[in-house]
């Protein structure tokens, strides 16, 4: 059977953005029992950012709790910990010995901090540290180790799919044939949610709207939605930020009543407090779901030991091929 895998990085809350972008369609995936699904947590590379062990347990928990709630299924899916997976950073270290420096230093984050540092008038590797350099060959470690064949991910991961393939190639030709050379899926009905501020819905941008905050934050968020300074008479364009954050929400019923309101005339007051209780309607019963994982976070380490019990039978069986090819046993 195939495998489908893909690693969630938890470096912060997450927000309706990675809701509808990311989170809705893998579990859509998961559900087609064509393919085997791995969803892991892949905390040890969120240490790139994260420094506060604190926040590094508590994103850990909530990305575990945000997935659960909105629908995936542990006993479809086998959803862990990277960091739970100890094979993955023996094979981490194999794969550097293999992975020539240049294809890194084309690497895109490790680029753009670079020429960031040197716009500054500072030293080219000003504040990159080797966790930022090696990212990609970590990723490639996730991945190969599974013997995955498709990796789900947003446009932005794609080049570190490209070098998860050249690395599995270089180790191949090295040693003689081990790993499946993965292939990059990236959903082209996935569009960009807007944040409250037009720009694109980032944790970066500080313009987001919680999935799981409270009902009041949600409110509060969907209230500084930016919109223009119209009266309520006037007939309004539907190519506006509260439109399209409404819209996500809404089923076609909703959508068309508030078109007709939209070409009649409507305070923009009125639009956020719909848009509120219709996404409100639509998070409430996920939002239970999650508290609940919240508040039994034993419940959330039952689910991830159990996922990485099977993932590290994959994850053994491949180090056992790995260590014959290099000579170890
Ligand atoms: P952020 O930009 O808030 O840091 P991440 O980079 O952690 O978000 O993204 C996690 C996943 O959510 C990725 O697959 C990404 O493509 C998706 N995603 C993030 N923001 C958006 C957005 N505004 N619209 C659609 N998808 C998004
Ligand atoms: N780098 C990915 C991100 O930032 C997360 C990730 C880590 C990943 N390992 C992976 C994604 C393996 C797919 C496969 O979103």
């Amino acid at each position: 059977m195939e495998i489908v895998l893909t690693g969630i990085k938890p470096t912060g809350t997450s927000h309706i953005g990675n809701y509808f972008g990311a989170i809705k369609q893998a579990i859509e995936f998961s559900k087609n029992s064509n393919y085997l699904s791995m969803f892991f947590i892949a905390d040890y590379h969120s240490l790139n950012t994260i420094k506060d062990p604190e926040l590094f347990q508590r994103y850990t928990y909530e990305i575990a709790a945000t997935w659960l709630a909105c629908g995936l299924d542990p006993n479809k899916v086998v959803f862990y910990k990277q960091s739970d997976v100890p094979e993955v950073f023996e094979l981490n270290w194999i794969l550097n010995n293999v992975t020539p420096k240049g294809l890194l230093n084309r690497a895109h984050a490790y680029k753009a901090k670079v020429e960031e540092n040197k716009n500054n008038n500072l030293d080219a590797d000003s504040g990159i540290n080797m966790g930022l350099f090696c990212y990609p060959v970590l990723m490639a470690a996730d991945i190969l180790i599974m013997n995955a064949n498709k990796i789900p991910v947003g446009q932005d991961q794609k080049q570190h799919i490209e070098i998860a393939k050249e690395i599995a190639r270089y180790f191949n030709n090295a040693f003689g044939s081990c790993f499946t050379v993965p292939e990059e899926f990236i959903p082209d009905s996935v569009g960009t949610v807007i944040g409250l501020d037009g720009r694109k819905m980032s944790k970066s941008y500080n313009n987001t709207i919680n999935l799981f905050g409270s009902e009041k934050l949600l409110k509060s968020q969907i209230n500084k939605i930016v919109t223009n300074s119209q009266t309520p008479e006037e007939p309004k364009d539907t190519n506006c930020s509260i439109f399209k954050i409404f819209s996500l929400f809404a089923n076609l019923q909703q959508l068309e009543e508030m078109k007709i309101k939209f070409a009649q005339g409507i305070g923009w007051g009125e639009v956020k407090k719909i848009t509120f209780e219709v996404a409100n309607t639509f998070i409430a019963p996920m939002r239970e779901k999650y508290n609940y994982y919240i508040n039994n976070k034993s419940e959330i380490d039952k689910i991830l030991e159990a996922g990485a019990i099977k993932a590290r039978k994959i994850a053994e069986e491949t180090m056992l091929k790995v260590k014959k090819l290099i000579g170890k046993i």
